[in-house]
């Protein structure tokens, strides 16, 4: 079934878990990740950027979703990651994603209260829930560069926010960065636990691609309740159909070389759920 993120968020808060939120590209990486959240009894969450919905709109995803929700035996949210206005967020909302996040942390703190404050008044009456991001995630996320200037999130500036805007959950900057890291990344984990003692609400990690499991896995016991990972779903898919091409020159049936990708997909999800705790939860 498809359901908003903030009851499996706060269960997941109470349990010292999280639950995975996968970002989806296409129908194949859909089916992958359901049946890697199917293998491990795990909620799963499955997101798109408006980048990807650029690439073939929102009622495409949706219906996608949709449809792996209705033939699945565990709860599957679909996200809006990244919202980058108020209108995209209400044509996901209008489409019938369950959760969406606005995501102002590029604007001055008072502009970012401002627009999440709107998108929170506009869902919370259709009972979707809503993520905001205070702080900076840096790297290359959907479309944009980040700028790599401080990017920790204040935990005085933190609570502000939560009680201003109402937001359901909330994304920090704590280190990571969207992308390929060109290092071992550091996640100020001891950041997130000041962050959660002072806000009270489920916590998101962004850029979560490369980060060590063992640092995952701080994290989540640390208050964040919702990893995402994009760019190594997209690498595990491509290696799949590399693959299955460089040894099989001659394929031409998509349906071929795509099992290969979403085998990788599911192999890579199913281990992540494991890292996020959340095998078993459904
Ligand atoms: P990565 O691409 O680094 O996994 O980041 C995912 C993410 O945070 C999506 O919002």
């Amino acid at each position: 079934m498809l359901v908003t993120a903030k009851e499996l968020l706060v269960d997941a808060m109470q349990g010292g878990y999280a639950v995975g939120a996968f970002n989806v590209e296409n129908m194949e990486m859909v089916m992958a990740v359901l049946a890697a959240a199917e293998a491990r009894k795990a909620p799963v969450i499955m997101q798109t950027t408006p980048g990807t919905i650029k690439y073939a709109g929102v009622d495409y995803y949706y219906a996608n979703v949709a449809a792996a929700a209705a033939r699945s035996s565990v709860p599957v949210v679909m996200h809006l990651d990244h919202g980058d206005s108020f209108e995209r967020a209400m044509a996901a909302y209008r489409a019938g994603y369950t959760s969406i996040m606005i995501d102002g942390s590029k604007l001055p703190m008072e502009e970012n209260i401002e627009l999440t404050s709107r998108v929170v008044q506009a869902c919370h009456p259709g009972g979707v829930s809503v993520e905001g991001e205070l702080g900076k995630v840096g790297g290359k996320e959907d479309d944009l560069i980040g700028d790599d200037d401080n990017p920790y999130t204040n935990p005085d500036e933190a609570k502000l926010f939560v009680e201003r805007t109402g937001v359901d959950y909330l994304a920090i900057g704590v280190g990571t960065a969207h992308g390929v890291y060109k290092g071992v990344p550091c996640v100020n984990t001891g950041l997130i636990a000041v962050i959660r003692d002072m806000v009270h609400i489920p916590l998101v990690l962004h850029g979560t691609s490369g980060v060590p499991d063992e640092q995952v896995a701080i994290a989540v016991r640390n208050g964040i309740c919702k990893v995402n990972y994009a760019t190594d779903l997209r690498i595990a898919f491509t290696k799949g159909v590399k693959d299955f091409i460089s040894a099989n020159p001659e394929a031409f049936d998509p349906k071929k070389y795509c099992r290969q990708g979403m085998t990788e997909v599911q192999k890579y999800v199913e281990q992540k759920i494991e890292v996020c705790g959340s095998a078993g939860k459904a």
